[in-house]
């Protein structure tokens, strides 16, 4: 094994140690963000750091990073109070990996890739179209990672869409079956394979 100790980490060429450090916490989240500004420009940016939050009520979570540079993502969502989350599947990463370009603000990521907009519900949440798992949200709050001034958003789900075919009796989605991606570190998306399910877990006696 290698082995990084603190001071080995510090050493460390810059691009380097982002890589190292995005992929040591292993497969993440791949979802689109999808908001709307208040003018009406619809924006979309991809995320790996959407985390489930509590699910009575259903809440999730999503790491933003320090507001140093214009996030359209953070401006929209406090301008309209909603954001949709949507699953990235196999055949959409290299678009959805080009939404983290940065563009200026009057320029809509859904223009400047194939990715589509799919409008229900509001007129303030943009989804994107063929997304397998969508998810409209409200945002709730918000809390200051004070180590390094990126910000926890709490969202709470307004409303789910579930490709059929992905639904479970229970209620569980199998991700797989929409060929829904998770991301490696910052730039490597892999297609999960599932292996098993079990029943909920007791003491062995
Ligand atoms: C794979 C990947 C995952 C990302 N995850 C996040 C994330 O969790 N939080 C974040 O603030 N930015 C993340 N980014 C960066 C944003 O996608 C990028 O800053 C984007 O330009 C934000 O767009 P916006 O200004 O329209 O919100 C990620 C980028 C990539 C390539």
């Amino acid at each position: 094994m290698r082995q990084f100790l603190e001071k080995d980490l510090e050493g460390l060429d810059k691009i380097y140690r982002l890589n190292l450090i995005n992929s040591c916490t292993g497969y993440k989240s791949a979802n689109l963000i999808g908001t709307r500004s208040a003018k009406g420009q619809n924006n979309l940016a991809v995320f790996n750091s959407v985390m489930h939050l509590g699910s009575q009520p259903a809440l999730i979570g999503f790491i933003l990073r320090p507001l140093t540079v214009p996030r359209h993502t953070y401006s929209n969502l406090k301008a309209t109070g909603y954001f949709s989350i949507n699953h990235i599947s196999q055949n959409q990463i290299e678009e959805a990996h080009h939404t983290s370009a940065k563009y200026p603000e009057e320029v809509s990521e859904f223009d400047q890739t194939e990715l589509d907009v799919e409008n229900k519900l509001s007129q303030e949440i943009p989804f994107v179209k063929d997304a397998p798992v969508q998810l409209a949200c409200q945002y709730i709050n918000e809390y200051l990672i004070e180590e390094n001034d990126t910000i926890l958003i709490v969202g709470k789900i307004l409303a789910l869409y579930v490709q059929e075919n992905m639904l479970g009796e229970d209620g569980w989605i199998r991700l797989d079956q929409g060929n829904v991606v998770s991301i490696n570190g910052l730039d490597g998306y892999a297609l999960p394979k599932l292996l098993d399910r079990f029943p909920y877990a007791r003491p062995k006696k």
